[in-house]
C-alpha cells in the first residue's frame, strides 16, 4: 500500500515595521539592555502598529508560503491558524486569512489552534494527519501572534520578553516520498497552570485591569520547566525515529530564551552554527516563533534537500511537542 507524506513546499513569514529596542524599554520599565540581554540573549522585538491585526501578519507571511510553493491559493485544502492573540472571539483568524487571501469561493475548511507558543507545533501536526489520511492534499499552516496585546507593559518580568510576528509553511502529501514530516509528538500538562497564565478571559471574566487578561508568568518556574520539556522531547524524537543526534542538520526552537535554545542544542550536541536563531531580533513570538525561524534559514539556503530538521517548542498549558521533518 502506497504511504502519504507531508512535505513542507513552501516557507513564509511577516513581521511589522516597528522595531521596539532593549534601551527604549529600559525609558518604559526598571530593566537596562544589559539585563535583557544576558538573562535572554534579546536586543529587540516587532510591535504590530495599531490597526495592524494577527490575521495581517497571519495572511501576509501565507502568501510568502503560497508563492515560495508556486501554487494557486485556491488549491489549498486547508488552512490552519496557530494562535494565542486571535483578531476577536470569533470567528477564528484562519477564516479571516481564508477571505484576505481572496480563496473563501472554495470552501475549504479553516481553524485556529491555540496551544501558546507550542501552538504552531501542533497545527503543523493536525496538517500532517489530515495529509497522511489521504484527506486533504495542500494544507497552509500559520503560526501568527500579536503577543504585545496581551501584555502588562508595567511588568518588567514579561513584557520585555515578546514580540510580533508570522510564520507559515505549505504542506504537499507526496506519495512514497523519502522527504517530509517524518513525526510528531505533542504533550500538555495542565496541572501548573498558576505558572504561566492570562489574568483574565472570556468565561472568566475581566482582568483586574479590565482587558480580557495579560500575561502572568512565574518566569524562572517556566524557564526550568521549558528545559526540561524540550530536552525529553528531543530525546523522544530521536528514538521514535531510530536516528542518532549525530543525524540531526538543523534545530529550529521555540525563540523564547537562547540560554533554552543552548540547553536544548547541547542534548543534541548541536553547535550552534546549525540552530536557528531569531530570539535575539524577535524576542518571544510565542506561535510564531518555530515557523519565522524556519523562514530565515530556508530563505538563507542553509536548509538543504536531504537535511534532517528538528523542530521543538515549549509554551503555556503547559504544552509542547516537536517535530522531525526530512527536508
Ligand atoms: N530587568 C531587570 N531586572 C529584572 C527584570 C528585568 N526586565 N525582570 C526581572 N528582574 C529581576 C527580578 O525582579 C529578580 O529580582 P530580585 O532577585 O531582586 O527578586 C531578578 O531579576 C531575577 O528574576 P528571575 O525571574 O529569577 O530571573 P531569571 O533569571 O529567571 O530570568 C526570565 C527571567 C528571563 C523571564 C527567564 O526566567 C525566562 O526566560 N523564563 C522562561 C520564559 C519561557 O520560556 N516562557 C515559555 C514560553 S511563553 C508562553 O508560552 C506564553
Amino acid at each position: 500500500m502506497s504511504r502519504l507524506r507531508a512535505r513542507i513546499i513552501g516557507t513564509g513569514s511577516c513581521l511589522p515595521e516597528k522595531r521596539l529596542t532593549n534601551h527604549e524599554l529600559a525609558k518604559m520599565v526598571d530593566t537596562s539592555d544589559e539585563w535583557i540581554f544576558s538573562r535572554t540573549g534579546i536586543r529587540e522585538r516587532r510591535i504590530a502598529a495599531e490597526g495592524e491585526y494577527t490575521s495581517d501578519l497571519a495572511v501576509e507571511a501565507g502568501r510568502r508560503a503560497i508563492a515560495a510553493a508556486k501554487i494557486p491559493a485556491d488549491s489549498l485544502d486547508l488552512i490552519i491558524v496557530a494562535t494565542t492573540t486571535p483578531d476577536l472571539i470569533f470567528p477564528s483568524t484562519a477564516s479571516i486569512v481564508q477571505h484576505k487571501l481572496g480563496v473563501s469561493a472554495s470552501r475549504m475548511p479553516a481553524f485556529d489552534v491555540q496551544a501558546v507558543c507550542a501552538g504552531f507545533i501542533h497545527a503543523l501536526a493536525i496538517a500532517d494527519q489530515f495529509i497522511r489520511a489521504g484527506t486533504c492534499w495542500r494544507v497552509l499552516v500559520i503560526g501568527a501572534e500579536t503577543t504585545s496585546r496581551i501584555l502588562d507593559w508595567q511588568d518588567r518580568g514579561t513584557c520585555i520578553l515578546f514580540g510580533d510576528g508570522a510564520g507559515a509553511v505549505v504542506l504537499e502529501a507526496e506519495i512514497d516520498g523519502e522527504r517530509g514530516i517524518l513525526s510528531t509528538h505533542l504533550h500538555a500538562d495542565g496541572s501548573q497552570l498558576e505558572l504561566l497564565l492570562t489574568d483574565g478571559g472570556i468565561s472568566r471574566g475581566k482582568s483586574p485591569q479590565g482587558g480580557l487578561g495579560v500575561i502572568r508568568m512565574q518566569g524562572n518556574e517556566v524557564f526550568k520547566q521549558a528545559v526540561k520539556a524540550m530536552e525529553s522531547c528531543v530525546d523522544e524524537t530521536l528514538l521514535a525515529n531510530n536516528v542518532s543526534k549525530e543525524q540531526i542538520d538543523w534545530l529550529v526552537p521555540h525563540q523564547a530564551n537562547i540560554r533554552i535554545i543552548q540547553s536544548t542544542a547541547k542534548r543534541l550536541g548541536m553547535p550552534m552554527e546549525r540552530v536557528a536563531v531569531t530570539v535575539d531580533r524577535h524576542g518571544n513570538t510565542s506561535a510564531a516563533s518555530v515557523p519565522l525561524a524556519l523562514d530565515e534559514v530556508v530563505r538563507s539556503g542553509q536548509i538543504q534537500p536531504g537535511h534532517r530538521v528538528m523542530m521543538v517548542a515549549f509554551g503555556g498549558g503547559f504544552t509542547w511537542g516537536s517535530a522531525l521533518v526530512r527536508w
